[in-house]
């Protein structure tokens, strides 16, 4: 097991110390892994290529750090509990050694299928325990997932299998969520219906038990494709560096990217960084809402916390099922001692009311976790004082599906507490925060662009297929500097606040859009000409979609038009990349150079129009005031 501080004084000395000597540093944290070949040299990297690599010529199998060695010490902990949909429907408990076999298992059977390391392998699945399975039993072989989360569209899974060229896709029925099942198969059909050539097998999952068509010579059934195989399957040695995944996720520009993480590094330090921000002690009971689909999902559901040896809760479900009580009824059947969820969530089941909290029993609930967005004061307060009846500490934690891991955060029970700040940088983590011409703002109370000056063991290797945009977007805007995208102050005592992303991205319930993403998708539907994408504050969701739309020509009946658009936008993307708000538009406001100003177009959504800062300079300056007075807000 990696280091765990446990005092404030500890966590600076070892800070300091990771500052200092970082390799030496993770180093440490590295030896306490299971590896079969020692690494030749630490960290090898510059931020110009970039070029980054860790524990170079080490060689090791994830898995085997997140089951085989567990064997010995826990094998009939429960390592995945399962909390289905439907709270009338059986909890799954699957120990370590059951896991380990199910792993090994279904391995052998990607095997047999022809999955040879380096291979990829989509993941589109809904949030049952084979999709972890299916996770770790890839990273067994050395073959290398994309998880898709399941709610994204047809077209947008295509593109992803396209991307990464997928061998293989795995998939089920259908995904039980809240009332109604989705059928998620025949999603995969029609991706896989739009030029999907590297596709030469489907293992579909049955879960619902919902009919659905199998294509002959290509679908195959999971519990087919198992039947028979070995419950052990040696793991396949892969250098430090070699691929452990992609993970898709919007930029500014552009289609998703894949985001590359790799075994060594992401290993080291999602199980340093899960122990030491949870303060994870043997026996936790720990519940990460995310879905796997996200970042969120790979590095604090499945890899650290097994990683570590602990049981962690699954949940199939959403907050508001059957009712929205239904967190805190899970907390406490459960006597989940570790929470982690999203200010979205935690505003939503605040608007809900208090009863839904108040008649359960909490009190095994010791630290409480909140990511994927700023939280606002008055949710961290209602998260404090009402779930946590103030006993227990929030870790705010920042970070990116490109860190692979928290960045920023405090360590429960240890970093001070301050409403809305992400505190403390983690050990080997070097933030600075910079002005628009570069230059680093040094001392307290000082707003700026958050980048890193360090590589941390899961800095993003690169995108997949394309390194230049690798380089293009993290690299690139500040010399020796890997840019975050995010706006932050620091204070006096040197703590963080994160204020949002200062690029064209959307944070939309926690989940990263790109506008020109939505832009790409708005501009397929009937009769738009040119469209624009702005977020703007919305109660819940944190930011809301605001969809300024040029027509060829008058709408008609608005509300179709305006369904058009949101049916087009769920065809392209997937629901949660639907616009909130969309205003028809004469024109959009530019510059004698064509770009969109979007600052004026933020301030409009926003309702602040009182000013709009020089609009002279615009090439058509005329239709910021037929925008204004036709604003939704
Ligand atoms: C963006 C990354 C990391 C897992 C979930 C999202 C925002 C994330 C926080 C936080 C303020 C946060 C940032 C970041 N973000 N955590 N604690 N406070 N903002 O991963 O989809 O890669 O999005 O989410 O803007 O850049 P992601």
């Amino acid at each position: 097991m990696t280091l765990q501080i446990r005092t404030l004084d500890e966590y600076r000395a070892v800070y300091e110390r990771s500052v200092r000597d970082p390799e030496g540093f993770w180093a440490e944290q590295a030896a306490t892994f299971r590896w079969h070949k020692p690494w030749r040299r630490v960290l090898e990297w510059n931020f110009r290529e970039p070029r980054v690599k860790w524990f170079i010529g080490g060689r090791l199998n994830i898995t085997e750090n997140c089951l085989d060695r567990h064997l010995e010490t826990r094998p009939d902990q429960v390592a995945l509990l399962w909390e289905p949909n439907d709270p009338k429907r059986k909890v799954r408990r699957i120990t370590y050694r059951q896991l380990y076999g199910l792993v090994c298992q279904l391995a052998n059977a990607l095997k047999a299928q022809g999955v040879r390391k380096g291979d990829r392998v989509c993941l589109y699945m809904p949030m049952v325990p084979e999709l972890a399975i299916a996770v770790l039993a890839c990273a067994r072989i050395g073959a290398v997932h994309s998880v898709v989360f399941a709610g994204f569209s047809a077209v947008a899974l295509a593109d992803r299998i396209k991307d990464a060229q997928a061998k293989v896709v795995i998939t089920a029925d259908a995904n039980a969520r809240g009332p109604k099942n989705i059928a998620v198969k025949t999603v995969v059909d029609e991706a896989l219906s739009m030029g999907c050539s590297s596709v030469e097998r489907v293992i579909v999952l049955r879960n619902t038990g919902d009919e659905v068509p199998m294509t002959a010579g290509r679908d195959l059934w999971w519990h087919d494709a198992v039947r028979g195989k070995r419950k052990t399957c040696k793991a396949t040695v892969v250098d430090s560096e070699h691929m452990l995944f992609i993970l898709y996720t919007s930029g500014s520009t552009g289609k998703p990217k894949g985001v590359v993480h790799t075994h060594g590094g992401y290993m080291v330090y999602t199980e340093f960084t899960f122990r030491n921000v949870f303060q994870y002690q043997p026996g936790d009971i720990y519940w990460c809402t995310a879905d796997i689909g996200w970042i969120t999902g790979h590095s604090y559901i499945v890899y650290g916390p097994l990683l570590a040896g602990a049981t962690t809760l699954m949940f199939e479900g959403i907050p508001t099922y059957p009712d929205p009580g239904r967190f805190w009824e899970v907390v406490q059947r459960h006597k989940v001692n570790i929470f982690y969820t999203a200010p979205t969530a935690i505003r939503a089941l605040m608007a809900a009311g208090d009863e839904w909290v108040k008649g359960r029993r909490l009190t095994s609930l010791r630290v409480l976790g909140t990511v994927g967005e700023p939280i606002n004061e008055e949710a961290w307060r209602w998260y404090y004082e009402r779930v946590g009846k103030k006993r227990c500490p929030i870790v705010d934690t920042w970070w990116q599906t490109e860190t692979g891991g928290i960045l920023i955060s405090p360590l429960a029970s240890i970093t001070p507490l301050k409403p809305c700040y992400a505190t403390l940088p983690l050990p080997g983590v070097q933030p600075c925060l910079v002005d628009a011409n570069g230059n680093e703002l040094e001392g307290p109370n000082v707003e700026g662009m958050l980048c890193l000056k360090f590589p941390w063991p899961s800095i993003l290797r690169t995108t997949f297929g394309d390194h230049e945009r690798c380089r293009l977007n993290y690299f690139a805007a500040f010399p020796d500097k890997y840019f975050t995208g995010d706006g932050a102050r620091r204070d006096d005592n040197g703590m963080y606040r994160i204020i949002g992303r200062v690029d064209d991205v959307i944070n939309v319930s926690g989940h990263r859009i790109g506008t020109a993403e939505v832009e790409d998708a708005i501009n397929k539907a009937p009769n738009v000409v040119e469209s624009a994408v702005v977020g703007y504050p919305h109660p819940i969701k944190g930011q809301g979609i605001y969809a300024y739309v040029i027509t060829s020509g008058p709408v008609g009946d608005l509300s179709a038009f305006r369904q058009a658009v949101l049916d087009t936008v769920t065809r392209e993307i997937g629901p949660i990349a639907k616009p909130d708000k969309i205003q028809v538009v004469p024109g959009l406001p530019k510059t004698r150079s064509g770009k969109i100003m979007r600052r004026i177009l933020r301030k409009i959504a926003e309702g602040d129009t009182s000013n709009l800062g020089d609009t002279t300079t615009l090439l058509n300056p005329e239709v910021v005031d037929e925008i204004k007075s036709g604003a939704l807000v």
